[in-house]
């Protein structure tokens, strides 16, 4: 698999099959990861790889959670910026309608898409999990440098014939998300990632999210 073919393979796979995934194949991943670019070369994404009984202790324990405070609660970023507007506003639906009419699910049917959401809280199926957090002082280029790291991340999962879905969700309960994976106060948790392998037929994992044309983001200057 050349480097195009893990990019336009990647997608953010929301139902995953009943299939472990070796220990060494994440070894092989997240060694490789480790040549991702930093800023003065801090390198500063941290993580917890869980899988089988421990992921199940920290999704019976968010799930409760949930149950009790269904707006979120210990965020410790917010994960849109209040006031986001224009196109990020409209992609951020868009792809929330995309997935929901691909299962059928209607504006009015509110119960199917929060059960739908909950689904985050199982991983989509995914049998490990991988959390990611800083130290608090980090400012935007080092989450910047997270991103790369999370996103070299997944584009070798490809490689290894794994699929991923990024979940900034758990920060909605952030500090209890420290608590359970036993993280100090002077980090700050940033996200999950679920990890496995795809349910290919899956309609979630099959309607298309459409991205904006180069030139509404990139300018081109000085060339012929
Ligand atoms: C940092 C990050 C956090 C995300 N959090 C979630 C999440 O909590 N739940 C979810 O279903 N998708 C989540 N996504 C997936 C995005 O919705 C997805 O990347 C975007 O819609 C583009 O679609 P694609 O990844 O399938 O190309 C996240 C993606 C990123 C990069």
């Amino acid at each position: 698999m050349n480097v195009t073919q893990a990019v336009q393979s990647r997608r953010s796979v929301r139902q995953f099959v009943d299939k472990p995934v070796e220990q060494a194949a994440l070894r092989r991943v997240l060694e490789k990861a480790q040549r991702s670019p930093s800023g003065g070369n801090t390198q500063p994404w941290s993580a917890v790889i869980v899988t089988g009984d421990e992921l199940a202790r920290i999704t019976a324990a968010i799930k409760a959670k949930a149950a009790t405070a269904p707006l979120g609660e210990g965020g410790e970023y917010d994960i849109y910026p209040r006031g986001l507007d224009g196109r990020y506003e409209e992609q951020r639906r868009a792809v929330g309608k995309a997935m929901f009419d691909a299962l059928g699910l209607t504006r009015e049917d509110s119960a199917g898409r929060i059960a739908q959401m909950a689904k985050n809280w199982d991983s989509f199926g995914a049998p490990v999990q991988l959390f990611t957090y800083t130290r608090k002082y980090m400012g935007p280029p080092q989450w910047s440098d997270m991103g790369m790291w999370l996103q070299t991340v997944m584009l070798l999962l490809r490689e290894e014939g794994l699929d991923s879905c990024a979940q900034e969700i758990w920060a909605m309960y952030g500090t209890y998300m420290r608590e359970l994976l036993s993280i100090d106060d002077e980090h700050i948790f940033f996200c999950g990632m679920a990890i496995g392998y795809r349910d290919a037929e899956a309609a979630v994992n099959n309607f298309d999210v459409p991205r904006v044309q180069v030139s509404d983001v990139v300018r081109w200057e000085g060339f012929e």
